[in-house]
């Protein structure tokens, strides 16, 4: 992908109106010095013709001249659409003023009065060229993103992400609750929000709860809502996100976060689609589509008891899992321009590409903060940039340096194969600080597997 490349080198066009020839020429060579292109007229009318055969990304027209002045050439123009596709500048004599900025009202980008101040005359080019390179950049990724593939708000262009999108297209229009899973950072968070928007009850509400976040005590009213002042200071009667749903959806996050007691009663809710509040003693229907979310392995936290089987089944009806970012690594450019483009306009930059270096290192580094890191970085990049380019030096230390990359194990010849797996097992499990679903993966293998062959080795300890 020409990553850095967009801007087109051709020549900036200029077209310069003015009914005095000596003004006229003087100004074509004095641009021609600038390496412009440009073509000239000597009135309003002959002017409007050149616009429309030499297309100038600039024009700078006098204001009084015979036929047609600049005034009366701006408004045709601006009536006839080019203003969109070129700047127009005013040369003004001194006592013009008024007009040059009844001019600008009109839609002109700015006045110059005569005689020209060379060094004005050169910055301004200058900023309006930069500017109307960045547009066409920024025009231009915004076709390849168009092209490649966005789902809402999600990009992605690989299979791997177009699978999710079409899973999202099967599932959405349904009412069925759906388990959406994937390491942090991967977009849960927005396949819950697309879920969301391509089902009938998108202009219903959406309730998002973050299991982790709300504290532990709050979240049973929050859930369920409550009937009864159990605390001070709380209103006596509450509906909770079920009720305020009302034919909406429900979504809660870090479904894993949620306690014993609450899992039952969750899934009391999902099975009679009704609840009593807290302290209430009337049953309740309730109408919500559920979706939830996790980072954690639910399979594993039935395994260690954390977690309620017959919750896990009656959630996973449909399951998205969405896949680490290191595992579709060919939509990294597409999202690291897409925030590119996302964050010029937030901090008002104009970094117009990212480097060959500085590409091959967001592709190559594992992202374990998956899109939500490679995001922070891009802000991070694009604030502290100061050059047209995102390079090496604006990516943190942690892209940069070699110490992301996984320890090596050494081996003696002579060691069985049997002395080799198992200690290439406990090494990647220390690596990955006994996270075993990490570990499983990493070897890809199943957590079955992974769990049998440390019984074995354990064993042999
Ligand atoms: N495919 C994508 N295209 C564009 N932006 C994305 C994509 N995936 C994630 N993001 C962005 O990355 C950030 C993290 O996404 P989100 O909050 O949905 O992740 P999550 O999986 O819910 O993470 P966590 O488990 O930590 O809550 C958000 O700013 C989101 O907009
Ligand atoms: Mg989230």
């Amino acid at each position: 992908m020409e990553e850095h490349n967009l801007v087109s080198k051709a020549k900036i066009r200029i077209l310069v109106i003015d009914d005095e020839a000596n003004a006229r020429e003087g100004l074509k060579d004095l641009l021609e010095g600038w390496e412009f292109e440009v073509a000239v007229a000597e009135n309003g009318r002959l002017g409007f013709e050149a616009v429309k055969k030499f297309q100038p990304a600039i024009i700078l027209s006098d204001l009084v001249m015979p036929e047609m002045d600049g005034l009366a050439l701006l408004n045709i123009l601006r009536e006839e659409g080019f203003l969109n596709l070129t700047t127009f500048i005013i040369l003004s004599a001194h006592g013009n003023i008024n007009t040059a900025v009844e001019a600008i009202k009109n839609g002109a980008y700015d006045f110059l009065t005569k005689p020209l101040d060379v060094v004005r005359l050169k910055i301004l080019l200058e900023k309006i060229a930069n500017r109307s390179a960045l547009e066409k950049e920024m025009g231009l990724l915004r076709d390849k993103v168009r092209k490649l593939g966005t789902f809402g708000k999600l990009n992605g262009s690989t299979p791997k992400m177009k699978a999710v999108f079409k899973q999202i297209q099967v599932i959405a229009p349904t009412t069925a609750s759906v388990l959406i899973t994937g390491e942090s950072g991967t977009g849960k968070e927005l396949v819950a929000k697309a879920v969301y928007l391509g089902s009938k009850r998108k202009d219903k509400p959406y309730i998002a709860i973050n299991c982790s976040v709300v504290a532990k005590s709050l979240l049973e009213r929050e859930l369920f809502g409550h009937d009864k002042d159990v605390t001070l200071g709380f209103k006596t009667q509450e509906a909770g996100c079920f009720e305020l749903a009302d034919g909406g959806t429900v979504f809660l996050d870090e479904i894993n976060e949620l306690s014993p007691e609450l899992q039952i009663k969750l899934l009391g809710v999902l099975e009679t689609g009704s609840l009593r509040r807290l302290g209430g003693k009337k049953e309740i229907q309730v109408d919500a589509r559920v979706i939830v979310a996790t980072s954690r392995n639910l399979d594993e936290a039935v395994e260690e008891g954390a977690f309620r089987a017959d919750l896990l089944d009656r959630l996973n009806v449909f399951s998205i899992k969405i896949p680490a970012l290191r595992e579709r690594a060919e939509d990294i450019p597409l999202l690291a321009h897409t925030f590119l483009e996302e964050f010029n306009l937030k901090n008002d930059k104009a970094v117009k590409g990212i480097s060959r270096e500085a590409m091959h290192l967001l592709k190559t580094y594992s992202w374990s903060g998956n899109v939500r890191e490679l995001k922070n970085v891009i802000e991070r990049a694009v604030v502290v940039s100061k050059s047209d380019s995102l390079d090496v030096e604006d990516l943190p230390e942690t892209l940069t340096s070699k110490a992301h990359k996984a320890p090596t194990v050494q081996f003696r010849l002579g060691q069985t194969m049997e002395d080799v797996e198992k200690e290439f097992l406990f090494h990647t499990l220390s690596y990955v600080d006994g996270n075993k679903t990490k570990a499983a993966k990493l070897l890809d293998i199943s957590l079955k597997t992974l769990h049998n062959k440390l019984a074995k080795y354990k064993s042999s300890i």
